[in-house]
């Protein structure tokens, strides 16, 4: 199966070549780097099967169904139609990207999670925030006044060369209000409840424990040097 990655590349020649549908490349739910039971306990396995394997799958099988109709209502050169299904396609592709992110941002603690090593990211956290303790109380303070459901996320952000704390509704990205996502906390239900139930503050404090900032300084050096290559 063709990956995510290529189908922007592949698709309209799959389109002009085979018609509509006909073997057009699919969005697909990546693969853990992990097993379910690594989080644990900061993120239970039970929780894990069904975030990644029900809820994330959710969000690719009807974004594939979203993007199929708007083949179609391009097809029929039928616009309403077009602009009709963007709020389907704009909230599941959300879902699978942020969620995407989101298992590459975590590793178990006996694997490194939790571990903030010397890094251009270390340097910068200490230096705009005063410590990572300091961070993940802003972002958790931020992230828990989400009303409803949503995003907390730790971002480059290009307006002020620098890192931020910003928060998303619904499946809404980072990168739709211009910020590049390196930390991403899951603030839906889905992600906590079978664990935590009402307490979602424990959730929040322990999640910390499995961030894989190994993966999260390499977002941030990859941010930092494509906003230094645009500024030159
Ligand atoms: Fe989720």
């Amino acid at each position: 199966m063709l990956s995510t990655k290529l189908s922007a590349t592949v698709r309209p020649f799959v389109r002009k070549a085979s018609g509509i549908g006909a073997l057009r490349s699919k969005h697909t739910v990546p693969d853990l780097d992990y097993d379910y039971n690594e989080l644990e306990p900061v993120i239970s396995a039970k929780i894990m099967r069904l975030h990644h394997d029900k809820h994330h799958a959710t969000y690719v099988a009807n974004l594939n169904a979203a993007e199929e109709k708007v083949l179609a209502a391009q097809a029929k050169n039928d616009v309403a139609a077009q602009v009709a299904l963007q709020p389907a396609v704009k909230f599941n592709a959300g879902g699978h990207v942020n969620h995407t992110i989101f298992w590459k941002n975590l590793i178990g603690e006996k694997n490194g999670g939790g571990q903030l090593h010397s890094s251009a990211l270390k340097s910068a956290i200490e230096e705009q925030y005063g410590s990572l303790e300091k961070l993940s109380a802003q972002v958790n303070a931020k992230t828990a006044a989400i009303q409803g459901s949503g995003w907390g996320w730790l971002t480059f952000n290009p307006a002020i060369g620098r890192l931020d704390v910003i928060t998303t509704a619904n499946q809404d990205m980072a990168s739709s209000v211009g910020h590049v996502p390196l930390l991403g906390i899951d603030a839906w239900e889905h992600a906590y409840y079978l664990d935590y139930n009402n307490v979602k503050a424990d959730y929040f404090k322990n999640i910390w424990r499995v961030v894989n900032w190994k993966d999260v300084a390499g977002r941030y050096d990859d941010a930092v040097a494509k906003h230094n290559s645009l500024k030159n």
